[in-house]
């Protein structure tokens, strides 16, 4: 991955928080190669914040989980957008693959985990990948495993997806660290994407990875839905592979 800092673009702690989000434009160097982006190399504007390279943006008086204040950052309008396009999938597909990256908050009810653990069939498979141990969610008997795991340690989830005999993804939900090189790396398992196979972004109102990845959507192999674009709500996106 090359960092490049342009000159448009400061360190995130002099400039960039009170940047309306309008202004920062990701650095397009070259056609990618990664399956649906358009650009494969970003900005970032410190790499000494490669966690959070650009980090939250600014909303200043906004709690972010909804406009009804809800408590749950998961807002009940990003449940609603979420279960919409699921039901979808659920309709179109006899089985379906589910990956999520960084599942849960803090509590199980409300959260994009449970939208696809309450919804999912049995058959379903379902792969949550997080850094932390959430292994209590284990159910291999209902198809749902949790991997303790980076997100962008590739080589060890693709080796697990192979054990289970996993080629393709129908549902796959980024929602692990949201900064934009990070997102740029997990937007890798999209070229593994099924047809009609829909890809879900949280907080593309409030952190910088997911919004740029949606910006940097190919729309000639997507149709992008935005929802909950309202300062007051994280936001959600959904991208649905033509
Ligand atoms: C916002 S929470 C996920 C919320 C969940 N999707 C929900 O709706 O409740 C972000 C999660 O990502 C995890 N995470 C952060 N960086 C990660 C990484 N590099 N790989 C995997 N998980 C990561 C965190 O441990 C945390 O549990």
């Amino acid at each position: 991955m090359i960092n490049i800092v342009p000159t448009d673009i400061q360190p995130y702690h002099t400039k960039v928080v009170h940047a309306p989000i309008e202004t920062l434009t990701p650095v397009i160097i070259e056609e990618t190669n990664t399956f649906g982006l358009k650009c494969k190399y970003v900005a970032t504007a410190n790499p000494a914040y490669n966690s959070e390279d650009y980090p939250w943006y600014p909303f200043n008086g906004s709690n972010g989980c909804g406009k009804n204040g809800e408590s749950q950052c998961f807002s009940y309008d990003n449940q609603k957008a979420l279960k919409n396009h699921f039901d979808a999938m659920l309709k179109k597909k006899s089985k379906l693959v589910i990956v999520e990256i960084g599942i849960l908050a803090d509590e199980y009810s409300r959260t994009s985990t449970s939208v696809f653990l309450d919804n999912k069939r049995d058959h379903d498979i379902y792969i949550g990948i997080d850094i932390r141990d959430l292994s209590s969610y284990s159910n291999p008997d209902k198809n749902i495993h949790i991997i303790q795991e980076r997100s962008e340690n590739y080589d060890s989830i693709c080796d697990f997806f192979k054990t289970m005999g996993i080629e393709e993804i129908d549902v796959f939900m980024i929602d692990g660290d949201h900064s934009i090189n990070q997102v740029y790396k997990e937007w890798e398992y999209v070229s593994m994407l099924s047809k009609d196979g829909m890809v879900v972004l949280h907080d593309t109102n409030s952190h910088s990875g997911p919004y740029f990845a949606v910006e940097s959507i190919d729309t000639t192999l997507f149709d992008v839905y935005k929802y909950c674009n309202d300062i007051r709500d994280w936001g959600i996106a959904i991208a649905v592979r033509k």
